[in-house]
């Protein structure tokens, strides 16, 4: 079954996302981690790949996004950079590698953008982190912001639970979304954040905005790929929509070849020298 019709299949650039905001079309954002599955996300014609640093959770299997390094990040990004021919690939910087000061945050930027061929990175957070954002972008690097649910964070909220709900977080990230949109941001991630607070935030920022469970008024949306293709489990937020079911497709596969070896039926002749 072929993906979607891609009606541009000149690689995207940070350039086309704001033409796309500005023409009304939405951009579509997918995960990946590894060369294979990015490739098939690739061609299927999702505009933006995010190696996020989900791959902490979805590839390691850690209860959070805190213990993925540089050097993991970059083995991930660089697989997908191999494996994509159109799609702008992101890369997550992990938590610690921008947090302490500009200095290091721009060190590690430099290092993720020159060992991974990464088009863009990603950073989490606002006011905060805006003079590393500065110093990244000054360096000609590509930055998408993300508010909201920071997960990288998750140890200060100390839950999941829907983002900016209050008054005064909600005008936190209006700012917040307005300063990393004037400071160059290319994008910003609103992660968690009410329907009609990220639709405002969409209106006013001039940069397109990517959604996860923040309502259909932002310029794209973003999944994490493992979960929108069901090969994760027991992860089911409100905003999760499951496109297949590859967690019983894989294990029905896997059980059939266990039998085929179990009754001698695997190899047979066809498939020996
Ligand atoms: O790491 C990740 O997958 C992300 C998305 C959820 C936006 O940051």
């Amino acid at each position: 079954m072929a993906g979607y019709l891609v009606s541009d299949t000149r690689k995207v650039t940070t350039h086309r996302f704001l033409e796309m905001k500005q023409k009304g079309e939405k951009i579509s954002m997918l995960t990946s981690y590894d060369f294979t599955t990015a490739g098939i996300v690739d061609k299927a014609g999702v505009d933006a790949i995010l190696v996020g640093d989900s791959a902490s959770n979805v590839m390691a299997g850690n209860v959070t996004t805190l213990p993925i390094t540089v050097e993991q990040m970059i083995y991930h990004a660089s697989s997908v950079v191999r494996a994509v021919q159109r799609a702008l690939v992101v890369c997550d910087m992990p938590f610690g590698s921008y947090q302490i000061d500009r200095h290091e945050g721009l060190k590690n930027a430099v290092h993720i953008m020159k060992r991974s061929g990464c088009d863009a990175l990603k950073l989490e957070g606002g006011i905060e982190i805006i003079e590393t954002v500065k110093g990244i972008l000054d360096a000609g690097i590509p930055v998408m912001g993300h508010l909201g649910l920071t997960p990288q964070s998750i140890n200060k909220f100390g839950t999941y639970a829907v983002r900016a709900q209050e008054d005064e977080e909600a005008e936190k990230l209006l700012a917040d979304a307005a300063l990393l949109d004037e400071t160059g941001c290319f994008a910003i991630v609103l992660e968690k954040v009410p329907a009609a607070l990220a639709k405002k935030v969409s209106e006013t920022v001039k940069c397109p905005t990517i959604g996860i469970g923040a309502g259909n008024g932002t310029d794209g949306q973003v999944l994490v790929v493992d979960d929108m293709l069901g090969k994760t489990q027991g992860f089911s937020p409100k905003f999760l929509r499951r496109y297949a079911d590859l967690n019983a497709v894989m294990t029905d596969a896997i059980g059939q070849y266990v039998t085929d070896v179990k009754n001698i039926d695997f190899p047979n002749e066809s498939e020996s020298y």
